[in-house]
């Protein structure tokens, strides 16, 4: 009887922190957008007219919470909370709300990047109408208090775990999560996102934090309107020789992966020959896929990265990256879907996207994610769903090419043409390449390729190409 109580005690709390690693995706979607700095009404209309009927499964948010206005309105000001009001330059609480909903509707998740580590470090008035004052370390609407933070002190030592935990990240007054005022604060702010039907956070700076303080955090919120537990994926930059490791955080939630992009970018700008990727994963020093958030940039390093991490201002690779993460089963994933900038401070356009006869976005929107090659690789990833790499070819340097069973094909040069016949688990048949085109009305725009009857694919990819791919799956077969 003890025994029995024990292992359904264990059995419970271990269900409930696997839990908190499912995005709670609806069946036959994937990847999370990152709609960086977009007005909730214009997310509404997006999940509406694009990401539900194109195969994506969710939204990331920009912070919802009040932060202070900041001179001439930075992209960061909006990681300088001055309360949990959900009043920004994004909208409202009411549009929020209706967003979330609309998205939800449209099956699409809503993830919010959740800023608790810290608070403002600039006075003033805030986008909600509350103010702040912190020389005094006031947070009136909150309210916190001096009581509240951590004592002043720099993070400057990252091989020493209490400074990076327990001091101020760019001089940011850093709060204290063992206290359980400000754990309640943060819960019910929390909450407050799940009521309104949210489905998970990326949690800011989490590296900062101290893992059992936020696995109390993530342990009090209640399960998300779709069923389960919140989703969280964690923001740990571990690049291996610092004190604070990913491993510290991936028993309770996910952890967003920063070795992947930098791994992709390096090997798609060539500098390792792609052929080495045929064991990517865990042995390339990632965590496990089912622990892992996969990207290949983020508004942070598009910014501030390192040479290894491609962008849209280097298309022909970066979509090639964004095709292998899409093509390839670990993790879960996320794109970047950006606004053009020079200038690494400058905040969003002043107007939301329109959009071209072509799908592509005005108003100075990127729009990554409607960009033909990625939008069609959430699909191809839709399509091979439950399958695993098969097929695996390389020409021992920078031409590769791999199956997911009998659902899909994909293949890649980096150097010199691809002409020839490459064994697929396909079934015979024509298929359209969803990177050179579209399957529209029964035709294709693009490249067609054969597959006869023993699976052979007939492979015609240039190096000259305007892509350095070509993909085909079971969902585009003409
Ligand atoms: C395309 O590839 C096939 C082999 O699959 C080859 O026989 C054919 O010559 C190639 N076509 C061109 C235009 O190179
Ligand atoms: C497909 O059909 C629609 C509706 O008839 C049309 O607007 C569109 O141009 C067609 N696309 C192609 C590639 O023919």
């Amino acid at each position: 009887m003890k025994t029995a109580l024990i292992l359904l005690v264990v059995t419970l709390s271990l269900s409930y922190v696997f839990g908190q690693k499912d995005p709670h995706f609806a069946d036959g979607r994937n990847t999370i957008v990152h709609l960086f700095e977009w007005h909730w009404d214009d997310i509404a209309n997006e999940c509406e007219n694009y990401l539900g009927p194109k195969g994506y499964a969710g939204v990331q948010v920009s912070p919802p919470s009040e932060n202070t206005v900041i001179g001439n309105r930075p992209w960061w000001e909006r990681y300088q909370p001055i309360s949990y009001a959900l009043t920004t330059r994004s909208g409202d609480e009411n549009s929020f709300a209706n967003m979330v909903q609309r998205c939800n509707n449209a099956g699409v998740r809503i993830y919010v990047d959740a800023v608790f580590n810290q608070m403002s470090a600039t006075s003033g008035g805030g986008t909600a109408g509350n103010s702040a004052d912190v020389g005094n370390l006031q947070y009136p609407a909150v309210p916190f208090g001096p009581g509240d933070f951590h004592s002043r002190c720099e993070v400057n030592n990252y091989q020493d775990p209490n400074n990076i935990r327990n001091c101020w990240l760019v001089g940011l007054p850093d709060l204290d999560q063992s206290s359980e005022y400000v754990r309640g604060k943060i819960v019910d702010y929390l909450n407050h996102l799940v009521d309104l039907g949210v489905t998970g956070f990326r949690v800011d700076a989490a590296k900062h934090m101290w893992p059992a303080d936020l696995q109390a955090i993530y342990g009090s919120v209640k399960d998300v309107s779709v069923g389960g537990r919140p989703f969280y994926f964690q923001e740990v930059i571990d690049m291996g020789g610092e004190a604070v490791k990913k491993t510290e955080y991936n028993s309770f939630g996910t952890v967003l992966e920063f070795k992947f992009g930098t791994e992709l970018g390096n090997a798609f700008q060539g500098n390792n020959p792609i052929h080495y990727l045929k064991n990517w994963g865990p042995e390339w020093g990632l965590l496990d896929g089912s622990d892992a958030v996969a990207f290949i940039d983020n508004h942070d390093n598009q910014r501030h990265g390192s040479g290894a991490i491609l962008t849209y201002k280097n298309p022909k690779p970066y979509k090639m990256a964004i095709a292998f993460m899409l093509a390839h089963p670990y993790g879960t994933t996320r794109i970047m879907s950006s606004f053009y900038f020079d200038d690494a401070d400058a905040g969003p356009p002043g107007y939301g996207p329109g959009f071209n006869d072509d799908g592509s976005c005005t108003n100075g929107w990127v729009c990554e994610h409607r960009w033909r090659q990625i939008s069609n690789m959430v699909g191809f990833r839709n399509a091979v769903a439950g399958t695993q790499i098969s097929n695996w070819w390389d020409n021992g340097d920078q031409q590769i090419a791999f199956g997911r069973g009998d659902k899909g094909f994909i293949a890649f040069t980096l150097n010199g043409d691809i002409n020839q016949n490459l064994q697929t688990s396909l079934p015979a048949g024509t298929y359209c390449d969803i990177i050179s085109g579209n399957l529209e009305n029964g035709s294709c725009t693009g490249k067609s390729v054969n597959v006869d009857g023993s699976g052979q694919a007939s492979i015609n990819l240039s190096n000259g190409d305007e892509d350095g791919m070509v993909a085909i799956h079971v969902n585009a077969k003409l």
